[in-house]
């Protein structure tokens, strides 16, 4: 099965949790409790401040880490921002974009998204794209809408090298924070959308290649039968990445069979 050839991959987002010695802690832990299994990748996204500490912790092995957010400049006035070049020279492989809680709180939109992707890529950067519908847009029936505008705005510069490098992620805005998982149906049937959208924009390798992740109150009891999915390579995980036993219960139940 094409599901098979792509390697489950577990980003943990720290959001704004952990200040630099904390992270460090849960970064080494995170890293004795994968060890060298290559059967999975795993990312950890600290805040800013955090991330030279936890690159350190990291240094050489196979636990990669992430920003939560670049500006689309190179460099300039934009106080307060940080640049994929940036985050690049600072030991980060891949950069989260797009998150709702960017989108609800902090202005951003389809086309901030795209331009920060073009970023990322510029700076080889690989990002992970968040897209997902908020509760009044699924019960509107506009789940499958919202998400092909997100994800094809976008992408809509990209080429196909640069989608080969890029992460999906499809977070339920209703099911973030909230202990409400989307169901495994409910998320399968928004993946294989994404999944055909990449088809059709690139080409069925693209398409069979590209991870899409799931996002959304997931938990080390609820990550197997997500996995079950064939269209679901992995999760972005929140609330349950900040200790390294959950983040580690995600990883092991989430084990391809
Ligand atoms: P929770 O896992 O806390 O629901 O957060 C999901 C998320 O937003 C990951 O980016």
């Amino acid at each position: 099965m094409a599901s098979n050839k792509r390697k489950p991959l577990f980003a943990g987002n720290w959001k704004m949790n952990h200040v630099p010695r904390e992270a460090a802690a849960v970064a080494g832990a995170v890293l004795a409790g994968i060890g060298d299994r290559d059967d999975v990748q795993a990312v950890l996204a600290p805040t800013f401040v955090s991330i030279p500490a936890v690159v350190e912790v990291l240094r050489g092995s196979p636990v990669s880490v992430a920003g939560q957010n670049c500006h689309w400049e190179s460099s300039g006035a934009f106080t307060g921002e940080v640049t994929a070049e940036m985050l690049k020279a600072a030991g980060c492989s891949h950069v989260i974009l797009g998150h709702s809680e960017r989108r609800q709180f902090f202005g951003e939109t389809d086309e901030t998204v795209k331009w920060r992707f073009a970023a990322a890529h510029r700076a080889g950067l690989s990002p992970i794209v968040c897209v997902g519908e908020t509760l009044a847009e699924r019960e509107a029936r506009r789940t499958l809408d919202v998400i092909e505008r997100q994800l094809l705005f976008a992408l809509s510069a990209a080429n196909r090298e640069q989608a080969l490098r890029t992460v999906i992620a499809y977070e339920p805005v209703w099911a973030i924070g909230t202990g409400k998982v989307a169901t495994p149906g409910q998320a399968q049937e928004a993946h294989a959308f994404l999944r055909k959208l990449l088809a059709n924009r690139f080409d069925e390798a693209v398409a069979a290649q590209v991870r899409i992740l799931y996002g959304g109150s997931v938990k080390p009891d609820n990550i197997a039968e997500l996995m079950a999915q064939p269209d679901i390579d992995g999760a972005l995980i929140g609330g349950a990445s900040l200790k390294p036993e959950s983040f580690l219960g995600i990883v092991q139940n989430g084990r391809r069979a």
